[in-house]
Parts: C-alpha cells; sequence; structure tokens
C-alpha cells in the first residue's frame, strides 16, 4: 500500500484519491502524522456508521488532525459517541426537522429580500460573500436559535471573529467566551420555557436535567456557527452558477428543477465543513482490502465518495436530473450533519432569489483571478465579486 501526503486542496476528480483504492495509507500535512484516509461510498459509509471507529478515542490525541485548528473542544457533539452523541443531539433535534425548518422560511426569505435588496440599492459591483453569503446565514441561524433581535447584530459580530483566523487566535476565542456567555443567558432564561427554537429546546433539556448548561451552551456555539458551512458551500455554488451560464439559464427558466440542482451541486462541490476530526478504529477492522490496527486513525473523505464513479455515473459531470442522487455532503452515521435541511432551504433560497431578482448577475472580474482561501483544508474562493 502506497503512502502519500494528502495535498491540501485534494482534488476528489479523476485524479484525486478516490481513483488510488478505497483506503489508503496517507501521510498527513504538518508532520500530523499518518492516518488512512476512505474515499469510497461504500467504505465511507461502512467507516462512518460503524461504531468500531469512535470519535471518542480521538481526544486528547494531536497527531493524525487534518484540520488541527477546526477541532472543537472535548465534550462537544462532533466529539462523542453514542449514547453520549445521542443524548445531547436528541433534545435539540425538533428545531432541525423538516417542520422546524419550515418554521422559519418564511423570515428566512424575508431576511434574504433584505439583502438582496440594499445590494441592489448600493448599485455594482459587489462582494457577494460581503454583501449577502455570510450574513445570510448568521441572521437565519439568529432566528433557528431564537437569539433575541437585539443581540444579533453582536452574535454576527462574535461568529465572524470565532471562525476567521484574519483577527488572531486570541480575538477568536474571546469571540466564542463572549457568544457562549449570551448563550448561557438565554437558555437559562428559557429552562421553563415551550418555545420552539433550539435555545428554548436546550433550556428545556437543562431543566429536565438531560444536559449539564455547559453542554447546552457549548452545542448552542456549534450551531450558531454551523452556518458558516452555507456561506462556504454557497459560495462555491454561486460561483458554479456564474462561471456556468447555461446552468444558469436553466435555473431561471426551470425553477421546479431547483431543489435536485441544489443538491447536485452539493454533491459535486468539495465542502469545507468535510474536513472533520478522524475516527479512531478500537480494534482491529479488514475494509476495502486494507487491514486497519486498532488505534489507527481513519480520514473518511465525503467529497471523494461523491465522485465514486460506482455511485455516480459520469461523477464530474453536473448534471442537474442525476437520480438518484445518495451524495454524503451532509455526512453519513451518526454524526451526520443536524443543518441539513436548514442549509438545504437557505441554498434553495439563495439560488431563487439571486437568480430571480438580478438577472444580469455576473462575474465582476475573471473568477480564476479570485484567491482561495489560505490554509484551509478544502479551500474555497473567500470574496466574490460580482456585478450586473
Ligand atoms: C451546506 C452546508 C453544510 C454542509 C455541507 C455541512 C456538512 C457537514 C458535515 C460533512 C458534517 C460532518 C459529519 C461527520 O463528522 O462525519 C457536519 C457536521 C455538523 N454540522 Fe453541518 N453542514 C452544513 C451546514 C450546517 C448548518 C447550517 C449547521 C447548523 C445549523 C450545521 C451544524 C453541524 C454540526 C453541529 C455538526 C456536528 C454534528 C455531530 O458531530 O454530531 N451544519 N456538517
Amino acid at each position: 500500500m502506497s503512502e502519500e501526503t494528502i495535498p491540501r486542496s485534494a482534488p476528489p476528480g479523476r485524479d484525486g484519491a478516490a481513483r488510488r483504492g478505497p483506503v489508503t495509507r496517507v501521510e498527513l500535512p504538518g508532520g500530523a502524522g499518518r492516518a488512512w484516509l476512505v474515499t469510497r461510498h461504500h467504505e465511507v459509509r461502512v467507516v462512518t456508521g460503524d461504531p468500531r471507529f469512535s470519535r471518542e478515542a480521538v481526544v486528547g490525541r494531536q497527531a493524525a488532525l487534518l484540520a488541527p485548528h477546526a477541532v472543537p473542544a472535548r465534550g462537544t457533539v462532533v466529539l462523542l459517541d453514542p449514547p453520549g452523541h445521542t443524548r445531547l443531539r436528541r433534545p435539540v433535534a425538533a428545531a432541525f426537522t423538516a417542520r422546524g425548518v419550515e418554521r422559519v422560511r418564511h423570515r428566512a426569505r424575508e431576511l434574504l429580500d433584505e439583502l438582496v435588496g440594499a445590494m441592489l440599492r448600493q448599485g455594482p459591483p459587489a462582494d457577494l460573500t460581503a454583501a449577502v453569503l455570510s450574513p445570510f446565514p448568521i441572521a437565519v441561524g439568529c432566528e433557528l436559535m431564537g437569539v433575541p433581535a437585539a443581540d444579533r447584530h453582536a452574535m454576527h459580530t462574535w461568529t465572524q471573529l470565532a471562525l476567521s483566523r484574519a483577527h488572531g487566535a486570541g480575538a477568536g476565542a474571546r469571540a466564542r467566551h463572549e457568544m457562549a456567555a449570551c448563550f448561557s443567558d438565554l437558555i437559562g432564561l428559557r429552562r421553563d420555557g415551550a418555545g420552539q427554537d433550539a435555545a428554548s429546546l436546550l433550556g428545556a433539556a437543562v431543566g429536565r436535567g438531560e444536559m449539564t448548561p455547559e453542554e447546552a451552551v457549548g452545542l448552542a456555539v456549534l450551531l450558531q456557527t454551523g452556518g458558516e458551512a452555507v456561506t462556504d458551500s454557497g459560495r462555491q455554488l454561486l460561483r458554479v452558477l456564474l462561471t456556468r451560464p447555461d446552468l444558469a439559464e436553466r435555473l431561471r427558466s426551470e425553477p421546479e428543477s431547483r431543489p435536485r440542482a441544489v443538491d447536485e451541486l452539493l454533491r459535486w462541490i468539495p465542502h469545507r465543513a468535510a474536513a472533520g476530526p478522524p475516527r479512531i478504529a478500537l480494534e482491529d477492522v479488514r475494509i476495502g482490502g486494507a487491514r486497519i490496527r486498532a488505534g489507527d486513525a481513519v480520514h473518511v473523505s465525503y467529497p471523494a465518495a461523491n465522485r465514486d464513479p460506482d455511485v455516480f455515473p459520469d461523477p464530474d459531470t453536473i448534471d442537474f436530473s442525476r437520480s438518484p442522487n445518495p451524495h454524503l455532503a451532509f455526512g453519513s452515521g451518526p454524526h451526520r450533519c443536524p443543518g441539513d435541511r436548514l442549509a438545504r432551504m437557505e441554498a434553495e433560497l439563495l439560488v431563487g432569489v439571486l437568480l430571480d431578482r438580478v438577472p444580469g448577475l455576473r462575474p465582476a472580474v475573471p473568477l480564476e483571478d479570485v484567491p482561495f482561501g489560505a490554509g484551509a483544508p478544502v479551500p474555497g474562493p473567500q470574496a466574490l465579486p460580482v456585478t450586473w
């Protein structure tokens, strides 16, 4: 089995890891050690769904982390196995069901209309990221979490500081701390309430003794900041539509095709959110022809699995009529993204509102010239300069 270094921009396409074999021994960048990389759809689903691969066992291991800066604190859902993991996710699940997401759809549409309206009033050119793609998911996140209007501006600032490395680690940590203090107050006030927003659901769970206040606050911060994944995917999704006018035109003229098209774009885009912590094998496991030993770290690549030719014929082609489309953009297994429905709803609104309200939307500069985010495990363009 060959040993390779995962390139920072590991492309999921024909020359990428998916074509080298389902389970490969790799050397991680930055001296982070060796790990297994699982790239085929079937094996990715096996690893992510099999309790012999543990997230909890990652705690305390510095080695084998593909994106150390992105590893959340101990005790959060990301680094728990069932049943502790299930205990934390269950109380808040109702906010993310189809019904929970429907609850905020109307307000999300209003918020997006306001942002696009402001961009249009300002006139071209604009950075679509700063004008719409960044503030929109944060605002919708506040709606879903139940953050009062008075705290939303601060929540916006904290979210951006917490996620950006441009202002230094200290500023990020302070922002997280202040955001946590805000959620601590909110959750504390809502222990006896019956609200449908996520902070009320967390408050009620604390009131029933199902989780500690610290666990509830940690989860609230994670859910609020999770919206960044929509900014990242929105940027990439819009970049595709801006550089492929044929696809944009089809979505303009066939609005009914948008939900399926968004799913296909989610399959095709290599999401930054996909580069999470690894799982650790708790015992020797044979998978995809490889023998993984107890203690080995195993990374799965959802973007590579999304280009598996055995599951997605002609995988590098964006095909809006692809059906079925069992993509893994939101992960699989117990850690599958809780925000999947919310993210789909936001992406559908973004595509619909931008295509319908800004018919002449096009790149303001050649998008190949726009720098990709430095240091991100799966990079994407940061600014998205547009005109109309
Ligand atoms: C297009 C947008 C999004 C994409 C592509 C995405 C993708 C993912 C992926 C691949 C995972 C990891 C699965 C694993 O660990 O194996 C994940 C986990 C997670 N996502 Fe998302 N996500 C998106 C939006 C969101 C939103 C809007 C939220 C919050 C409302 C969110 C909150 C979370 C949380 C809390 C986890 C950790 C779940 C756990 O470990 O149990 N995500 N997401």
